[in-house]
């Protein structure tokens, strides 16, 4: 039994929890034992991290400093939580993962993509998600959805470009790994968005 790794991408938003649930629901349906989790965090040191990332503090964060705790929280949580449930064929579904930070932290911030894919080797050494699935929206409508629901931490606080940069990151990743990658328009009807992912999730699963 060989455990799978399917990550959950797209801006703020794009209604990733909903369509997390989702997922989770079509695997279980399927008769998949799947861990559900998320980044930065997953277990309680990566969820401690994740609250240094997030939080707004008076010390400002310095864009090296916040790509280092969210490769130290993947660590962790690839150590103590993914590989572990991978060796055990397990499934792991989890919300964001590595091309969050090619988006937000290559994109956003403007943090060179080579220093990424440097860490991204030293942490992860081989491990990649074997799926990867991106709701896309225009990033006006993420935002209008965020700014609606209130949201406040370090990154929904950002300005459009900060987005549309971080947007244009991830499509052209999932350009570039279309044997890994699937693109969802998040910006339809949810019934239609959820229709797709049934399709993507059954189309993954009939290959097994
Ligand atoms: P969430 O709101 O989807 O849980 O994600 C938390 C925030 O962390 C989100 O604004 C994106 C950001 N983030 C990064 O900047 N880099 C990363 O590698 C990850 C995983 C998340």
């Amino acid at each position: 039994m060989i455990g799978r790794l399917i990550t959950l991408e797209g801006l703020e938003g794009v209604g990733k929890s909903t369509n997390m649930d989702f997922i989770q629901r079509k695997l279980q349906d399927a008769g998949i034992d799947v861990d559900v989790t998320r980044e930065p965090g997953g277990t309680p040191l990566a969820e401690k991290i994740r609250d240094l990332v997030l939080d707004t503090a008076d010390e400002p964060l310095p864009d090296l400093c916040e790509l280092l705790l969210i490769f130290a929280a993947r660590s962790a949580h690839l150590e103590n939580r993914i590989r572990p449930a991978l060796d055990h064929g397990r499934w792991v579904l989890c919300d964001r993962f590595t091309d969050a930070t090619y988006a937000y932290q290559g994109g956003g911030r403007g943090l060179p993509l080579e220093i990424i894919a440097s860490l991204e080797d030293l942490i992860q050494s081989g491990l990649r998600p074997d799926l990867t699935i991106l709701l896309d929206t225009p990033v006006e409508i993420g935002l209008q959805r965020i700014r609606e629901r209130g949201g406040t931490d370090r990154f929904e606080s950002q300005r459009l470009e900060f987005f549309q940069r971080a947007r244009e990151v991830y499509l052209s990743r999932a350009q570039q790994e279309p044997e890994r990658y699937v693109v969802v328009d998040a910006s339809r009807p949810l019934a239609q968005v959820q229709d797709d992912l049934a399709k993507v999730i059954e189309l993954y699963l009939s290959n097994f």
